[in-house]
């Protein structure tokens, strides 16, 4: 197995195991995201619902939001990898991808995995012109 493959699939076991962790009642829509580091590190989020159903995360920007309050350098971020316990693959919801360009470089893959395939994308090509803003070069009138 090369050694893409045989990280997708240690990846992919992790996603599954936070899956599982999921707390989605209200939808029974269970996610898993995990971020790889350059290194082989991981970090793991999962969906989060609420009651007041907006209030809702996402497992992608769960990942995300822990790596930062870990400290992870972001730019060592090789690899976002997704599971969904279904036949189907899914492609994360526009949130996440609006705040995957914020935080990830535009190459970095993206790959949705499930019990019947996966499909992979990059961070641009999952939301070409995201949303950027340069403060510092920004005047208010
Ligand atoms: N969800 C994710 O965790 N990631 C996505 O990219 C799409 C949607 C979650 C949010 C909610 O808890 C459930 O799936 C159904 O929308």
């Amino acid at each position: 197995m090369s050694e893409f493959n045989s990280n997708l699939q240690t990846a992919k076991q992790l996603a599954i195991k936070a899956a599982a962790q999921a707390y989605a009642p209200y939808s029974r829509f269970k996610v898993g995201a995990v971020l790889t580091l350059k290194n082989g590190d991981t970090i793991s989020g999962c969906n989060v619902e609420n009651v007041s159903y907006g209030l809702s995360n996402c497992a992608e920007r769960t990942a995300l939001f822990s790596a930062i309050a870990q400290g992870v350098d972001l730019t060592e971020i090789a690899q976002v990898t997704i599971y969904t316990p279904s036949d189907e693959v899914y492609s994360p919801c526009g949130a996440c991808r609006q705040v995957m360009a914020e935080f990830l470089s535009a190459e970095t893959p993206v790959i949705s995995t499930s019990n019947g395939g996966e499909q992979h994308w990059t961070v641009s090509s999952l939301l070409p012109h995201a949303f950027h803003f340069d403060i510092e070069n920004y005047r208010a009138d």
